[in-house]
């Protein structure tokens, strides 16, 4: 028996199993943001593969909060049809598929015309100045995240995945490292967590009661000035409840400095939040083994696991962990003789 191989239902949405695909930019959908060809063959191919959820790429909810020009998009109606296609494969293929929301803020490199943060303060020497966005803008932004998350649904996505972390702009306004100002948006706990908060609460009412909404969150800044990590579990639990389903769980992002790391470097936060909060969580960062997958989730330090690197090395990581955890079943049949007839 393997639990991590096994399935898992959170609020009514059957998921395969527990490995999901982080979301992870492919720098390809040119000027538009539209879906291309190496979008559908690239997330096909994870699909096939076996992944339980595949969380799709940081989307752009706006043309200037894209962290490329070549940033996936969401901004649009006409970009519903691409995205649609998209998440048709992925289920024919037996995988929920996830979108991920996001929006660069400061951290935008759109190509070109200006960006905006909360405060008017660069990421880097090699980044833009951000504008600093004023109230009527916030108010913009938010509904920019309502309307993207309306074309997800329309799109046919089981979940929607907020980009609240790594230094992107739902993370820029929770921390006092980027956000300085000195209006309702900032400043107190309360203050720093109102734009987030704003995004769930109306994503929330547009939602269908069959999708769920995820969070991405960083547990720890690296940063001095940044919040800290019981700062951030008193926000997660606030975050739970209005209404976040499920939190995924990274670190990190939002100054220039990189922290070191080894494989499940990341797991500590995501199963003290998991204790904290009784919500599930995702962990993620440098998982690239079966076995320590399979150890995560069955001694219940996560619910899910998310391979990032590992499964654009490998797009059938599940079918080669199904063989080296002696797991039967899972190999789709044109695959079959590639596989040794006791786990096909
Ligand atoms: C090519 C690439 C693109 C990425 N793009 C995103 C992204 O769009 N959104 C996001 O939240 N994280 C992004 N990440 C971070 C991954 O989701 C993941 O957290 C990170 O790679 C650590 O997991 P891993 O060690 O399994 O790769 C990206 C990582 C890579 C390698």
């Amino acid at each position: 028996m393997s639990k991590l191989l096994g399935p898992l239902t959170i609020k009514g949405l059957e998921l395969p199993n527990k490995v999901v695909m982080a979301p992870m930019c492919m720098y390809c959908a040119g000027e538009e943001g539209l879906v291309t060809d190496w979008h559908l063959a690239h997330y096909a191919a994870r699909a096939i593969g076996g992944v339980g959820l595949i969380i799709q790429e940081a989307t752009a909810v706006e043309k200037r909060g894209r962290l490329s020009p070549n940033d996936l998009g969401i901004w649009d109606d006409d970009q519903i049809k691409g995205l649609k296609k998209l998440v048709d494969l992925v289920h024919e293929f037996g995988s929920k598929a996830g979108i991920q929301l996001g929006h660069g803020g400061r951290k935008a490199r759109p190509g070109k015309g200006e960006i905006i943060g909360p405060s008017s303060i660069a990421f880097s020497e090699d980044h833009q100045v951000p504008r600093e966005m004023e109230e009527k803008e916030i108010k913009e932004v938010v509904n920019a995240f309502k309307k993207a998350a309306e074309r997800a649904c329309a799109a046919g996505y089981d979940i929607i995945e907020l980009h609240g972390a790594h230094g992107y702009l739902i993370h820029q306004f929770l921390s006092p490292y980027s956000n300085q100002r000195q209006d309702d948006y900032g400043g107190s706990l309360d203050n720093l967590l109102r734009f987030p908060l704003e995004i769930i609460q109306e994503v929330k009412k547009i939602l269908p009661s069959d999708k769920l909404l995820m969070l991405r969150i960083s547990a720890v800044e690296y940063i001095q000035q940044g919040y800290s990590f019981n700062d951030m579990v008193k926000a997660a639990k606030i975050f739970a409840e209005v209404g976040i389903d499920i939190l995924d769980v990274s670190t990190g992002g939002a100054g220039p400095s990189a922290p070191r790391t080894w494989p499940g470097f990341q797991v500590p936060y995501a199963q003290k939040i998991r204790e904290e909060l009784n919500v599930p969580v995702i962990a993620c960062g440098l998982i690239t083994d079966p076995g320590m997958a399979e150890e995560l989730v069955s001694n219940n330090r996560t619910d899910l696991v998310a391979l990032g690197r590992a499964l654009l090395r490998d797009p059938n990581w599940v079918l080669n962990a199904a063989r080296e955890l002696g797991i039967p079943g899972k190999i789709p049949w044109s695959y079959a003789r590639a596989y040794p007839e006791d786990v096909r």
